[in-house]
This record gives C-alpha cells, sequence and structure tokens, in this order.
C-alpha cells in the first residue's frame, strides 16, 4: 500500500469566537454550524466593512473516526493556509501551533489517535493581526480575513516516507538535458528491508527516464540526488505551449512499492539578464500585474475554481505574460493554473513594509522556506522575492533569507521587492516598485525589473468621469511603451491586477483601493482594453475604445474630445451619425516603442445644443475590416446579463462560480453610470456568496454561486428593475465522496 491521501473538507464544525473550553474534546459543539473548508470566519460587505469585524480567534472542529488502514502508518494533518495563526489539537490534547497564514503546514497524528473510536480535531485559529507575525507590526495595505481558507487534508504513510520532491531540470536548451531529482525522506529508521528509491520522468503514462538507487543503511540520511538523462525529445514549456510532464518517485521495500510521490515540471531556460529578460533563450518583455488573492465577502476562501480563474483572467483577458504574487505565497491552486496557461510568476514571501523582531524575522525566514519547499516545481515561477516589500535595507536579514533561497534553490534568480534606489542589492535582480508617473529612472543594477507602477497615483473606477478613465489608461500605457523602448529594462509589473479590500489608512475610504485594471468582481476597467491590446492579432483582434459615448462627461462638454482607443488593428475608422469622422492609426509619436499603441484621435466631437449620434469604429488589419464597435447614443440602459463563468459545477460543498451582472447599451457598450437593485432567487442544490439584493455600481457587479452536496440544476433568476428577469442555469454534478 502506497500513501493515501483523505481530503478533508467537509463536515467540519464552526464554532466562531473561541472559547478556553472549545477545543476539549467532550465540547459539546451541537449548536456549531456545518461548513466546508475553504471558510471564511465571517462573511463580510463587499466594501465599507469594519476589519476588525473578522480579527478574532475563532474554532473549528472535526469530528472523524479513523480508518483502519492508517494503523501502523504515520498520520499527518495538512493545512494549506489558516490565516493567521492556528493551534491544533486533537482530542484535547494540543499537538502543534504554526504562525503565518500563507504557507501549509502539518501536524503529525500518529500516536494521538484513537482507534474504533470517534476522534475531534480541533483548531484554535487566531485571526487578529499579531505583531510577531508577517505582514503585521506596521500598517499594511490590504486585509488578512481569517479561517481555514485553505484545503486540509489526512495523509497516512509508512514509518520511512518520501517528505518532498524537488526535480530540476538541468541545461534545458541543450538536447542533452537532464533532471536532477532530490527527494527528501523521513523518519529514515536503520534500514533493515533493502529499501530503494525509483524515480521516472513520465509523459502522462509514457516512461522517458527512469533510475533506481539502493539506500545505504543509515540514519542521517535526509536526501537524496538522483540524475534522471538521456531523455529524448522533450518539449520545452512556454507561453504559448506550456507543456507539462511529472516525475514520479517511488520507495521500494524489494519490489514493493511503499510510498509515491509526485510532481509536474517543465523544461524552460528562465532568466534575468542585462539584456532583459529571456525565456528559452528569446528575449521577452514581461508585461504583468500584480495580484491580491482576496475576493469580495469572502477574503480568500475561495475554491481552486475561483483561484484557477484570476489566472486565466491575467492570462487570456487582460494577456499578461507575468504576475507578481503580491505580497505573499498565493493559492496553489491559481500556481498550478499558471503553469498550465503559461503565464510567469515572481512569487514572495509576506510582508509590508515593516520589519518586527527576532522572532518575527525567524518567522519570516521560515515563510522564505515553506514557500519555496512548496512551489520549487512550478515552471511557471521565475522568481523568488526575498525583502519584505517596499521595507527598509536590514544586512543580516536579508543575508539570510537570500542564503535559504539560494540553499534551497539553485535553479531561480531571487528579487525582493524595494522603492528606493540605493538599496543595498544582495540578490540577483533589481526589482523595483517605481512609482514616478511620467518616467522610469534608470537601473542603477544591469538586472532590472519595475514591480509596481500607477496604482495608488492614479485610483480609478468605473463611475469616473471620462477624463480620468482614459488618463488612467495613458499611465499604464506610458510605462509600458518606456519599458519596451530599453532592451534593458525585463519589464514591468503594474499595480494591480484587482481592486482590493484594504484597511481604513489607505483606498477610497470604502476599504477599497480602487487600483484595479479590473475591478474587485474581476470585472475589467477600460485600461484592461490596452493590456489586451498588446497581444498579437492573430490570437485576438482586440478594438477597446477607453470612454463611454456621450456628450457632457468630461469638462467642457462637447463629447469625449480627445479620444483614446485601443487596439492591435492596423488603422481605425471612426463614423459618428453613419458619417465618416477619422481614419486614424496607432499613435506611434506618443507611444513610439509599443507592439500595438493606442489610438488618439480629436475627432470625437458633438457641439452642444445639436442632436447627439452613435458612434461606429471600424477596425482594419491588412485592408481588411476585421472588428466593428458600436456605442449609442440614446443614453438609455438596454441589455441586463447575468453571466455565470461556469455551467457546471461539482457537488462537494465547496466548489463555486462567479455570476456577472452586466448592463449595456442596446450594441454591448457598457453603461457605467447604470444602477438598480439586482434581486436574487436561487433554487437547487447552490447557495449564493454576495449580497442579495445586490445594487449595482458601475453597471456591473457579480456574486458568486457554491454548490451544496447534492447533483442536479441550480436555477438562478436576477431581476432587474427595469430590464427585467434574466435566468442563469449552472448544473451540479456528483462529487467524490471525502472517504474519512
Ligand atoms: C505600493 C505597495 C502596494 C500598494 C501600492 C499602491 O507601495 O507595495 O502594496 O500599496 O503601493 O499603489
Amino acid at each position: 500500500m502506497t500513501r493515501s491521501i483523505y481530503p478533508m473538507n467537509q463536515n467540519w464544525l464552526y464554532g466562531g469566537e473561541a472559547t478556553p473550553e472549545s477545543t476539549e474534546i467532550g465540547f459539546d459543539d451541537s449548536s456549531f454550524e456545518r461548513v466546508t473548508i475553504p471558510h471564511a470566519n465571517t462573511l463580510l460587505p463587499w466594501h465599507s466593512f469594519d476589519d476588525r469585524d473578522y480579527q478574532f480567534i475563532s474554532v473549528y472542529r472535526r469530528h472523524f473516526t479513523p480508518l483502519a488502514d492508517l494503523r501502523g502508518r504515520r498520520v499527518f494533518a495538512d493545512f494549506g493556509g489558516v490565516m493567521t495563526a492556528a493551534t491544533v489539537f486533537l482530542n484535547g490534547e494540543r499537538l502543534g501551533e504554526h504562525r503565518g497564514g500563507y504557507t501549509p503546514f502539518t501536524i503529525e497524528l500518529t500516536g494521538h489517535l484513537r482507534w474504533d473510536a470517534e476522534n475531534v480535531l480541533a483548531v484554535e485559529v487566531d485571526s487578529t493581526e499579531r505583531p510577531d507575525i508577517p505582514p503585521f507590526g506596521g500598517q499594511i495595505d490590504y486585509l488578512t480575513f481569517g479561517g481555514i481558507y485553505r484545503e486540509v487534508s489526512l495523509r497516512a504513510v509508512p514509518q520511512t516516507f518520501i517528505e518532498n520532491v524537488f526535480a530540476q531540470p538541468v541545461n534545458v536548451l541543450d538536447a542533452r538535458r537532464w533532471v536532477d531529482v532530490r527527494c527528501f525522506l523521513a523518519g529514515l529508521e536503520p534500514i533493515e528491508a533493502p529499501l530503494t528509491l525509483a524515480v521516472a520522468l513520465r509523459d502522462e503514462e509514457r516512461v522517458l527516464a527512469r533510475q533506481t538507487t539502493a539506500l545505504p543503511a543509515r540514519t542521517d540520511l535526509t536526501d537524496v540526488v538522483m540524475r534522471l538523462q538521456d531523455l529524448g525529445e522533450v518539449d520545452l514549456w512556454d507561453l504559448d505551449t506550456p507543456r507539462l510532464y511529472t516525475v514520479v518517485a517511488h520507495l521500494m521495500d524489494g519490489e514493493k512499492i511503499t510510498d509515491e510521490y509526485t510532481v509536474r515540471i517543465g523544461f524552460r531556460d528562465a532568466r534575468f539578464t542585462p539584456d532583459g529578460f529571456t525565456l528559452n533563450g528569446r528575449r521577452v518583455k514581461l508585461r504583468g500585474l500584480n495580484r491580491h488573492q482576496t475576493y469580495p465577502y469572502v477574503g480568500q476562501a475561495m475554491p481552486a475554481r475561483v483561484q484557477r480563474r484570476d489566472a486565466e483572467i491575467l492570462k487570456r483577458e487582460i494577456k499578461c505574460n507575468i504576475v507578481r504574487t503580491s505580497h505573499y505565497p498565493q493559492s496553489p491552486h491559481f500556481l498550478d493554473a499558471c503553469d498550465e496557461l503559461g503565464l510567469l510568476a515572481f512569487e514572495e514571501i509576506p510582508g509590508w513594509q515593516h520589519i518586527g523582531g527576532e522572532d518575527w524575522k525567524q518567522v519570516a525566514c521560515c515563510n522564505v522556506e515553506e514557500m519555496i519547499r512548496r512551489d520549487w516545481n512550478h515552471p511557471s515561477i521565475v522568481l523568488w522575492g526575498v525583502r519584505i516589500n517596499e521595507s527598509r535595507d536590514d544586512h543580516a536579514f536579508y543575508a539570510r533569507t537570500n542564503e535559504i533561497a539560494r540553499g534551497l534553490d539553485p535553479t531561480r534568480q531571487i528579487g525582493g521587492v524595494r522603492n528606493f534606489f540605493d538599496s543595498e542589492l544582495l540578490e540577483d535582480v533589481y526589482t523595483m516598485n517605481d512609482f514616478n508617473p511620467n518616467y522610469i529612472r534608470p537601473p542603477h543594477h544591469p538586472l532590472y525589473l519595475n514591480t509596481e507602477f500607477v496604482g495608488h497615483m492614479f485610483p480609478t473606477k468605473h463611475i469616473d468621469n471620462v477624463e480620468r478613465v482614459q488618463e488612467h489608461v495613458h499611465r499604464h500605457a506610458r510605462v509600458h511603451d518606456m519599458l519596451a523602448g530599453r532592451d534593458d529594462f525585463a519589464g514591468g509589473i503594474g499595480w494591480c491586477a484587482f481592486d482590493y479590500n484594504t484597511h481604513a489608512d489607505f483606498g477610497s475610504g470604502d476599504r477599497i483601493c480602487y487600483h484595479g485594471v479590473s475591478d474587485i468582481f474581476r470585472i475589467p476597467k477600460p485600461v484592461a482594453g490596452f493590456y489586451r491590446s498588446q497581444c498579437d492579432p492573430a490570437e485576438d483582434v482586440v478594438l477597446e475604445p477607453a470612454f463611454h459615448w456621450s456628450i457632457g462627461d468630461k469638462s467642457e462638454g462637447g463629447g469625449p474630445g480627445t479620444g483614446l482607443i485601443c487596439s492591435n488593428c492596423e488603422q481605425l475608422k471612426l463614423y459618428i451619425g453613419g458619417e465618416l469622422r477619422a481614419e486614424i492609426h496607432p499613435d506611434r509619436e506618443q507611444y513610439p516603442n509599443l507592439a500595438h499603441p493606442p489610438f488618439t484621435t480629436d475627432q470625437l466631437t458633438g457641439l452642444w445644443g445639436q442632436v447627439w449620434s452613435d458612434l461606429r469604429i471600424d477596425g482594419y488589419i491588412g485592408g481588411q475590416k476585421v472588428v466593428t464597435k458600436r456605442m449609442s447614443a440614446r443614453g438609455v440602459d438596454r441589455e441586463f446579463y447575468l453571466e455565470p463563468d461556469d455551467a457546471a459545477l461539482v457537488g462537494d460543498g465547496i466548489d463555486a462560480t462567479r455570476v456577472v451582472f452586466r448592463v449595456t447599451d442596446e450594441f454591448d457598450a457598457a453603461r457605467p453610470f447604470a444602477t438598480g437593485a439586482v434581486t436574487l432567487t436561487i433554487e437547487g442544490p447552490g447557495e449564493i456568496i454576495g449580497e442579495n439584493p445586490f445594487a449595482l455600481t458601475g453597471g456591473v457587479g457579480a456574486v458568486w454561486v457554491r454548490a451544496t452536496q447534492e447533483s442536479g440544476t441550480i436555477r438562478l433568476e436576477a431581476k432587474h428593475p427595469v430590464l427585467g428577469s434574466r435566468i442563469a442555469e449552472i448544473r451540479v454534478t456528483e462529487a467524490q465522496p471525502e472517504g474519512i
């Protein structure tokens, strides 16, 4: 029998605030709420709440009877992430504590389990902002929320087992490439039986290479490196072809497999050089955004599908090639999706400006190790961030974080984000937040990546007037243009992908920083059109006006006037009221370096007192009309859309999908001032995560729908007070039972 992993996300009992007795075995938890993990310790409005509402110590309990097959094996409870500190009890006995909400931890249950009886796993979850744990101790511009917000599982392994595997492709661009597979063993006892380790590189079921090693009989062996070579042809992992392989390690006792560990890898050569960033020997200008993994209503407690969706939005809708996981290690599901989609990632440790005392630094050093050991096989990750975002220099501390990272992973370069230019560089890449709006300062170090720009310098909402919305687009475009103009800039990662909840000391006064290219519901603002438009038209033809169509929203009226249109077409023809107004080309004067400069025009005008007419824009490539966009002059909300991201969910009580509301004109153009309370009715095996009724803002909004633990069809009806009802149906399929 090899290892067994039992997901343990259903049937938790949640009791709200913990009491001194609530972790005891005999505690009466009959009044507790039955919940599934990921779980938020409290549900919140999407804005204007008090973050103290989630800052408390709560208790979770899970009753279970160990299966007979766990006997004789070592049993661990694996926690993906508990915000921010967790103390774990089994049957009332305190087994351990983990400090830090963004990294996984394991508690060994072996020797404490009661056989043939019910056991109670209780977790006391401290979601206060404890100054002894990063990122706390100062002020931070984001919220951390609370709860057991990542998956839990029970793992049973033999006495000696594989603890981790780091498979490192080496010499990737050479036909004689190989993979060094470092297997970490735990619990090794004097070997009596002839234990062997066998590793194999696989492409699905096909084995490309294998290697076996007999383990010497010694007690202090913790890791073994084995080389897989003569691989034959392999496909490289690249942005358009993110090819993945697996490495499987078997621990064997004679012919019997006693443990198995599988990781996914990709063959890619990624490096920051004085001439920019290269992937597989080809220079790639990095164009990306920072992402917080927080969502409306539940903070970070969103399941795999929803976490993965953010990577899809970044890669497929906003056309980024890199994301920074600001400012902490993010959901493994998100990183898996980055691997599968070909989206590069810069991952960093938790922290924001503040450096705490020795104890705090110790947690930060653990965070470096936990992050790297969790994520070192992801081909998407090309840089580790080992400084506290925007902190001061601290030589001794950062010498330690660098040393830990280099010791664990010799294959990747290291960065660490700072916000001043004369900071001591112990890392490889000078990763720098440069918010200077009009120019990027020259790098002081040959390897340079701009890791934040625009952000708080220009918060922008759907409902802002047309001048501000267009300037928002220009600001992102200007920085990318400057970065594109110099080979020694690796590129830039703008602030940020999505609006996010924050403390009252930041943001617009409603607990939100409106810094996103998309709003908090992941609905794009006009600036997202700029990012989209930088893709090759063979991938997607993009034509996104950066304005809504009105005569009087800008100062002095007369239409948007100087209009900005993001497109990867070669030429645009603008028609107002059916009459050709202008033929325009990409604005290479303002944007000499971009692959697809935005178009600008001063012809989008109307006269105050005259009839305001519809706008039509035709886009041309190679002389052919390839796209048309229309915007109505009627000034009426005409369409109401209800759009689920997914047609089907799994009925495990966990799976969820976003459902977007959108009001448009008759041509599908956004109506940013549309309001109205949308009333929702749900039937079937689903529940709404969000506000009901939902008051539209900016003509848009969203809730999430979570499947219950049944199958069938969810029927969601959304009623707009003027535009009527829309219905969405989501199928829910039967889930695999958890088994414990
Ligand atoms: C940076 C910081 C980010 C965010 C941003 C707002 O200084 O690193 O977390 O606060 O400013 O623009």
